[in-house]
């Protein structure tokens, strides 16, 4: 079906990087994607919070080229003592457009639940942040064929008590655990039957906004199969961890859903 849903590219950083080599990356992904005129899909950066500053000064110069900066996480209160901890309004005031929440390494690490991941929601919205929702199954789920039930109520949950609109303010990421890091991707029928499952249940959710809800494939995406994960049905673009540490890399995966 020919859609108008918005396209998304976005790079997590994660943890890696120093000042140096963060400036670098980010200089070098902002000429080339301008140069070579890569501009169908939204590319996002999503760096660690302390490149925030210098990466959104060099994203200064874009304008209305479509790269944004994102950051990988924040807060679940809208502020007070919590030693370490970043809070949405921070973000917003360092030019962040995205954040993403509830990636599953924040669920496993940090122990993130559904009930903070609502909360961390609501202090986005309330800073005109736009989320990356992160959404997959683990491969033990995966190899119960339990994976539909497990990612539906991992939306569901979230997403259910939200208003209508405030989803507009969001991009789904389902990203199969066992495909995270691991150089195996999901195969083209399983990221199908996972993103017609999850197409379904928004349109359930909000008839009026499911249908524009971007959602994106993530878990060893790189430019060798990029091609045909965009070219499966329901996936609007990709979010990228380790390819996205390589400018060539990274942006021929932003070329493939160009050519799209
Ligand atoms: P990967 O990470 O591309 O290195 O598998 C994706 C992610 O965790 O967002």
């Amino acid at each position: 079906m020919r859609t108008s849903r918005q396209k998304i590219v976005a790079a997590n950083w994660k943890m890696h990087l120093d000042r140096v080599e963060a400036l670098s990356l980010a200089s070098e992904i902002i000429e080339t994607a301008q140069r070579e005129g890569l501009s169908a899909a939204q590319i996002i950066l999503a760096v660690p919070h302390i490149h925030l500053h210098a990466c959104g000064r060099l994203l200064e110069s874009v304008g209305k080229f479509p790269l944004f900066l994102g950051a990988q996480n924040c807060h679940h209160e809208a502020k007070g003592a919590f030693t370490g901890e970043i809070a949405a309004a921070m973000l917003a005031s360092y030019q962040v457009a995205y954040v993403i929440i509830g990636h599953s390494e924040r669920r496993q690490y940090a122990f993130e639940d559904s009930k903070q991941l609502i909360a961390k929601l609501k202090r986005c919205f309330e800073n005109n942040l736009k989320a990356i929702f992160c959404c997959g199954e683990p491969l033990a789920v995966r190899n119960a064929q339990g994976h539909l039930a497990y990612v539906r109520l991992q939306i569901e949950e979230v997403l259910s008590t939200l208003q209508p609109a405030e989803l507009m303010n969001i991009a789904l990421a389902y990203e199969p655990i066992w495909a995270i890091g691991t150089g195996l991707t999901a195969n083209t029928a399983q990221i199908a039957e996972m993103h017609d499952s999850l197409r379904q249940l928004l349109m359930e959710l909000s008839p009026a906004h499911g249908q524009q809800m971007p959602i994106l494939y993530g878990g060893s995406c790189k430019a060798s199969n990029a091609a045909d994960i965009f070219a499966t049905p329901n996936v609007d673009g990709a979010l990228v961890g380790g390819a996205a540490l390589d400018t060539r890399e990274f942006l021929n995966i932003v070329k493939a859903i160009q050519d799209k």
